[in-house]
């Protein structure tokens, strides 16, 4: 007899073996707290109250509940009129960009970087100017020749886990960082998606310099991209009603009331720490596997990052490596899709260790990531 494990393990594996997307694996406790969650929901005045508002900015216990978790990274906490609960960190950017850049203004991010930046910058008349990257993340020398160059007005970047180099930039890089910013006027926006899932990660910028630098932590890659839930902190109350003003209506970045209560419950009840803990432990596991499967294959990770760099040599073409990978059936995203130039696209691949829901099918994947990146050669 099949058992539905095998049912759902040949399911899996007839579609292929997508490491493409950075997502934290599944939690065991998903369906047993979502059950609790929409029960506690679904009691009919809360149900009445949830279902006939809207949630502008999160309600008071939503931006406690944020002020407390990002509190975990930035070492304080931060004040409630400082926060706002969004619809996910894409719909966040899109409305801070739009007011700290504008139409005709430049936003500077790490030259190879999250490709959700690029489309929100075309869609906001912004010009996106590549600043150059190390093994740390941002350069210095980097950021202060495109200040001098561009004058861009902000500064969007990852430097914990960076998507999708996997750099950490150290303690003394954050504040040469910061200090370039201050010096030349520029608004930090930091995204510390990944941070959480670390044990000892150096603090945020938003940390080193808070009066310059928003700050954005969503749920995504530690709880569940499902409740598309993101902790947004403005450097000051000030600068957070400066860029709510014009568009105190426009709900199109609001977080859905139904994910908001969900997320403040689990946030508030330890709930979200025992996801965080699981999600932790299985991509512990995972990045043993792929140590022990890529270790003739030169790549860059961290201790529980969610994804792996393989950086390759330099007169491999890269879409032989894609072409190669996809005829085993298996899809990882290549460079080119980070890469801001196009004319300078050096080749590598990116591959989730948090994709497949099953090791066995990560196992397969890393197994032939390392065969066709070693013939490449
Ligand atoms: C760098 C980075 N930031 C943020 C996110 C999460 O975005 P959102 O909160 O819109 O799901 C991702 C997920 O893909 C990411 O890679």
């Amino acid at each position: 007899m099949i058992s539905g494990h095998h049912v759902r393990e040949a399911k899996e594996m007839a579609n292929g073996i997508d490491l493409t997307r950075t997502m934290a694996p599944t939690s065991v406790n998903f369906s047993h707290y979502l059950k609790e969650a929409l029960e506690a929901i679904s009691e009919p005045t809360m149900a009445k109250t949830l279902l006939r508002h809207h949630r502008y900015l999160g309600n008071e216990l939503d931006r406690k509940a944020a002020a407390q978790w990002t509190a975990r990274r930035l070492g304080y906490a931060p004040d409630l009129s400082q926060i706002v609960v969004s619809g996910g960190t894409q719909s966040a950017l899109l409305v801070i960009l739009a007011s700290l850049v504008g139409s005709g203004g430049v936003l500077t991010t790490e030259e190879i970087t999250y490709p959700a930046v690029k489309p929100i910058c075309d869609l906001l008349g912004i010009q996106l100017v590549g600043t150059r990257i190390d093994e740390e993340g941002l350069t210095a020398e980097g950021l202060e020749s495109v200040c001098k160059s561009h004058r861009p007005r902000a500064l969007y970047c990852n430097p914990t886990v960076h998507n999708p180099t996997t750099a950490i930039m150290s303690n003394a890089r954050r504040r040469e960082i910061a200090d370039i910013a201050r010096r030349y006027q520029v608004t930090i926006v930091e995204d510390d998606v990944q941070s959480l899932l670390l044990a000892d990660a150096p603090r945020p910028i938003a940390a080193i310099a808070p009066d310059i630098t928003w700050y954005l932590m969503s749920l995504a890659k530690t709880i569940s991209i499902g409740l598309r839930v993101a902790h947004v902190v403005a450097p000051s109350p000030d600068d957070m009603r400066r860029v709510l003003a014009p568009i105190s209506s426009l709900s199109s970045w609001f977080v859905s009331p139904l994910s908001a209560e969900i997320a403040t419950s689990w946030l508030s009840s330890g709930r979200a720490d025992v996801i965080l803990e699981e999600i932790r432990k299985e991509i512990s596991n995972r990045q043993k596997i792929a140590k022990s499967l890529l270790s003739d294959t030169h790549h860059r990770t961290q201790p529980f990052a969610l994804h792996v760099w393989i950086p390759l040599a330099l007169h491999i073409d890269l879409q032989q490596v894609n072409d190669a990978l996809l005829a085993r059936g298996v899809r990882v995203q290549t460079s080119t899709m980070f890469t801001l130039d196009k004319a300078r696209i050096e080749p590598a691949i990116r591959v989730s260790l948090g994709r497949p829901l099953l090791t066995s099918e990560l196992e397969q994947g890393l197994r032939s990531v390392a065969t066709v990146v070693r013939e490449a050669r």
